[in-house]
């Protein structure tokens, strides 16, 4: 993604977010601001502000925000590590983006149920969970990546963040769409919580590695290769 424009490379992916949801229905997007120095000056992208504008433009809800604090990276300064000659003298040093936002949505009100709905009964989560979970800082260790340079370049996360997240927003059965699926990570965790799924990667090398991570399940996989235009249009039938 574009760290200085990542709204409009995505707004169609988030039109498409918005007509798919059901009403009351819950879009979260895991996303991080980004620093360049450009021609000698320095900008801060505040991209999570941007996206938080976008679904504000398509008239949905926006719920207070996680904060997902990866416990690593060192103070900066000028791009390197802080712990280099002047760094420890005030006033030039900056302060580490060491924060990602999981931004939070909802199409129009609350979601309904009938009462005593079983699955919703069932996918209820533990006092522990919703004490942990509900808080808006979350310090979750960064993933380890097993397929190498592909999965770094795009970011993996750690399992624990769509389980979580899947878990808070939906209830079995339900059906999860991730439109940036990468290698899988929220596939994984929303096949092994009872719901259905639905992903586009744009990347055809993901499939090999989705087969990995799935070992025995991929078989419950339908893979399809798909132009955009079908993208889109088998989307309208989710
Ligand atoms: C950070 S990864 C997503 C991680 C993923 N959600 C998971 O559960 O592991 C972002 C992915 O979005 C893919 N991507 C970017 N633009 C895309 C597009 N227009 N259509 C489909 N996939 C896209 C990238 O190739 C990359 O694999």
């Amino acid at each position: 993604m574009n760290p200085r424009n990542p709204t409009t490379r995505c707004t169609k992916t988030w039109k498409e977010v918005k007509r798919v949801l059901v009403p009351g229905g819950i879009a979260c997007v895991n996303i991080g601001d980004a620093t360049r120095t450009k021609d000698g000056v320095f900008h801060l992208y505040p991209n999570h502000s941007r996206v938080i504008e976008s679904f504000e433009q398509l008239g949905l809800v926006t719920l207070p925000y996680v904060l997902w604090k990866k416990p690593t990276t060192k103070p900066r300064y000028k791009g390197k590590g802080a712990f280099l000659g002047s760094g420890f003298l005030p006033p030039n040093a900056y302060v580490t983006l060491d924060m990602e936002y999981i931004l939070i949505f909802r199409k129009g009100n609350l979601r309904s149920f009938e009462p005593k709905d079983p699955k919703r009964y069932r996918s209820k989560f533990t006092k522990k969970e919703r004490d942990e979970w509900f808080s808006q800082v979350w310090t979750v260790t960064g993933a380890r990546q097993t397929h190498g340079g592909l999965e770094r370049r795009v970011g993996a996360f750690p399992d624990e963040i769509p389980r979580r997240l899947i878990r808070m927003f939906s209830i079995e059965g339900d059906l999860v769409l991730d439109p940036f699926l990468g290698s899988g990570t929220s596939l994984k965790a929303a096949m092994d919580l009872n719901r259905r799924f639905v992903g586009y990667e744009k990347l055809e090398d993901f499939s090999r590695i989705i087969r990995e991570r799935m070992g025995q399940e991929s078989g419950r996989v339908l893979f399809q290769k798909q132009s955009v235009v079908e993208q889109i249009s088998s989307a309208l039938t989710v």
